[in-house]
């Protein structure tokens, strides 16, 4: 299936799905952040594209809700817009693996112009209070221009690109913008070794693109890749990308709004805070670096690719959760784990904090083996808190069957393992001290005991094909509107079949 070309392309999709929604009129400061809120709250929920922003020309607009369900997913990654979330997954089994795989067939295309050049300014003239970036939360520190964004630094030695999601707020009335990499990102990796070698480190965002970079910007993807090739090896076609005039680093040439120039080590201000994926705001106002801006290009009528984090789920729970839940069930593959049946990186937990793991027991030690690598694999290593391991019976995705499990096949005093000093996150409301962001995590084996497998009592319900029958038969009592059927009537798994 052809996927879009741009970001432009695929609002046109998303229009043409009949997914998408025009709000006109509505102002940066808080009225985006909360329209943008109650949408994601809504199931399903829409794309929503603001136009006609207070104080702003029409043209100059924002885009959020992009990526909240299968569907939109299933389109930007190229595949069949008809899958629902457990087939998607499905199809996305083995994907990363490939996609890494086929990387380095799908180096970017260096090409000479495009949209993105439309317009160019010089760093004393670049405004970036000119977009409508909004005050997305009530309590944050500023205009957040960068969250659906895409950080561009590069490997002083190998040359490797890096995309990293990291939030950017508006600095010094529009001049420059901070860049909140968290400790052991790759982007900062990569600008803590620029420092070392040269006292600055060059980099480039793109605050409006293709959703595609957002989600491998967005996502761990193993630092041995470059990330370009990574997206281009995800939909079979190389992204083509301009060079930047001033640190030569590649922007994507259909960008929308892009900024290029330099971080230095002493040169940082206050940031934050900023109402977080983890439902709270986080931080206070830190010293962060920041960008200074030689170049800001951008097309004409720009747009915002806006992802407001806040409680979840929220605006990319859905996109993180779906893409986790694929890369940390092939992780598990990876290393030789068997059976794994499901994964499911709760969008409760922003799909990092809890994560659900469901396999058909094989030997003694197999579900502590899943649970201790699902938490510390490098797909969920950052801000896991909980993973909980099931049997092939309990669908990883239906949290009440899940904590069923938990509550009967889980003893506390045995089945529930602690890991310290694990890689936590400053965006952590329980962190005590921001300099060393560990956390602890929780194993909660909630399998049957592997020795009573054959002797644990059998589940009280229905079998499958009895219950398929009953409804088969009952229909007219079961069809009544007022009453509608679960999709999880029919259980989901292996019990016991007559
Ligand atoms: C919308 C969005 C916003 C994000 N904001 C931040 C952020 O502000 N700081 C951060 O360190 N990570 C943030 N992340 C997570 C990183 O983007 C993610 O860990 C990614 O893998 C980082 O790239 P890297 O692995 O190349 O370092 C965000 C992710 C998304 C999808």
């Amino acid at each position: 299936m052809t996927r879009p070309a741009d970001l432009r392309d695929w609002i046109a999709r998303v229009e043409a799905m009949g997914e998408l929604q025009h709000v006109s009129g509505a102002h940066w400061n808080l009225e985006i952040g909360t329209i943008s809120e109650i949408n994601y709250r809504r199931k399903p929920s829409a794309a929503l594209l603001f136009d006609n922003i207070v104080g702003y020309p029409r043209g100059y607009r924002v885009l959020t809700g992009s990526m909240s369900n299968a569907r939109r997913m299933a389109m930007t990654l190229g595949l069949d817009e008809n899958l629902d979330t457990t087939q998607l997954i499905e199809a996305l089994r083995g994907k990363p693996r490939q996609w890494e795989a086929a990387a380095p067939q799908f180096e970017p295309e260096w090409v000479e112009t495009g949209p993105i050049l439309e317009n160019v300014v010089n760093g004393p003239d670049v405004d970036l209070t000119k977009f409508p970036a909004p005050l997305w939360h009530e309590h944050d520190g500023g205009r957040y221009i960068g969250t659906g964004v895409a950080v561009g630094t590069s490997d002083p030695d190998t040359g490797r690109i890096n995309l990293g999601a990291y939030r950017m707020m508006i600095q010094e009335n529009g001049r420059s913008a901070t860049i909140n990499a968290e400790a052991g990102k790759q982007g900062r990796a990569h600008y803590d070794r620029w420092f070392a070698r040269a006292g600055r480190a060059p980099v480039i965002a793109s605050f409006g693109h293709d959703p595609l970079l957002l989600m491998v910007a967005g996502t761990e993807v193993p630092n041995t890749i470059s990330e370009y090739a990574y997206a281009g090896a995800m939909v079979g076609r190389k992204i083509p990308v301009i060079r930047g005039q001033v640190t030569g680093l590649p922007m994507p040439a259909d960008a929308e709004i892009v900024v290029e120039g330099w971080i230095r080590p002493d040169r940082v201000l206050p940031e934050g805070p900023f109402g977080e994926w983890t439902g709270y705001y986080s931080g206070s106002l830190r010293p962060v670096p920041t960008m200074e801006i030689e170049r800001l290009y951008f097309r004409n009528d720009p747009i915002i690719l806006g992802t407001p984090p806040g409680k979840p789920p929220n605006d990319y729970s859905y996109m993180r959760a779906l893409l986790k839940s694929a890369m940390i069930q092939d992780e598990l593959h990876k290393v030789g784990i068997r059976d794994v049946r499901g994964v499911w990186a709760h969008e409760t937990g922003g799909g990092r904090l809890l994560i659900v793991v469901s396999i058909k027991q094989r030997y003694c030690g197999h579900s502590r083996q899943a649970g201790y690598i699902a938490a510390q694999c490098q797909a969920a290593a950052y801000m896991n808190r909980f993973v909980i391991v099931v049997d092939d019976d309990v669908d990883p995705m239906n949290l009440e069957e899940v904590m069923w499990a938990v509550c009967t096949r889980c003893e506390p005093s045995e089945d529930i393992e602690i890991m310290r000093k694990s890689w936590g996150s400053k965006v952590d409301p329980l962190l005590a001290d921001p300099t060393v962001p560990y956390n602890s995590r929780a194993l909660i084996d909630a399998c049957r005991p592997f020795e009573k497998l054959d002797t644990f009592p059998l589940v009280a319900q229905s079998a499958p094909a009895r219950v398929r029958e009953a409804v088969a038969k009952w229909k007219e009592l079961f069809a009544d509107p007022r009453f509608p059927l679960p999709e999880t009537v029919i259980p989901s798994g292996a019990v016991h079949e007559d």
